[in-house]
């Protein structure tokens, strides 16, 4: 059995301290009663500590969008974990495709931060996903495989077990242009099927494997209505109150 998990990406899209609180305020209300859903919402790094103090003791729980894999030390500009869990952080989002693409963060970057996040208890949600162009050409699999031999690499079974994975197809992120439930269920199934090669079937049974891609209320249902799609994260339908709890609701419904 797997809850299923929804997380609001921000990005640099909403989030001064003031939008950030305003939006929560509003969207508390109309999800407090879900219980068969978890609930994560990342806002920027600027917003983390006002948002906290407004998410405290509600179901909805904190993301970073990034952090480094060092504690601490000469590293001009970047985020130490143990400065996002002390002020509460319970989430990061790690390897995002923007952060791969328009960032230069590798496999092997990514590798060193999920490591470091599970070490200190900041629970990471990984991105994975393909580019357009390796779609087209039929190498989804092959790039998916790639992405998670080096991501994933030495990571124990507790390990993994903490992870969230996010099927992010690249082509379908900021784009409107959505992932068929079965397009997305087969990659998902596909991912599934290699977690259960490098660990073992029930270990493979209990990661959480949430979609992400232009998801929007009104496709919502129909995604998390397959089976291996246990949630999504959602970047721009995240930005409005509504939109989101709407979202959520799709994944209590579906959830069973
Ligand atoms: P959109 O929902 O805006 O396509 O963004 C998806 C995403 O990148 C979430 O991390």
């Amino acid at each position: 059995m797997r809850i299923p998990i929804v997380g609001g990406n921000w990005k640099m899209n909403r989030g001064t301290p003031e939008q950030s609180k305003e939006m929560l305020k509003e969207l508390i209300p109309l999800i407090n009663h879900i219980i068969n859903v978890e609930i994560v919402i990342a806002p920027p790094f600027t917003s983390l500590i006002g948002a906290y103090e407004i998410l405290k003791g509600t179901n909805i729980k904190l993301s970073a969008q990034n952090m480094y894999f060092e504690e601490k030390g000469a590293f001009t500009g970047e985020i130490s974990p143990n400065f996002l869990k002390e002020i509460g952080a319970e989430y990061v989002i790690l390897g995002h495709s923007e952060r791969r693409n328009i960032f230069n963060e590798s496999d092997d970057l990514i590798n060193k931060k999920l490591k470091k996040a599970l070490n200190i208890g900041l629970k990471p949600i990984v991105c994975i996903g393909e580019h357009l162009e390796e779609r087209e050409a039929g190498k989804t699999k092959e790039i998916i495989k790639y992405q998670m031999d080096r991501t994933f690499k030495d990571l124990k079974k507790d390990q993994i077990i903490q992870t969230v994975i996010a099927y992010e197809p690249i082509w379908a992120i900021g784009t409107g242009k959505t992932a068929t439930p079965e397009q997305a269920e087969e990659i998902h199934v596909f991912i599934r099927g290699i977690l259960s090669q490098k660990f073992d079937q029930e270990t493979a049974d209990l990661i959480r494997i949430q979609y992400g891609g232009s998801i929007k209320p009104d496709n919502a249902e129909d995604l998390f209505g397959k089976k291996n799609i246990d949630g999504g994260l959602v970047g721009g339908a995240s930005l409005q109150a509504n939109s989101l709890a709407h979202i959520i609701k799709a994944a209590e419904k579906t959830f069973n």
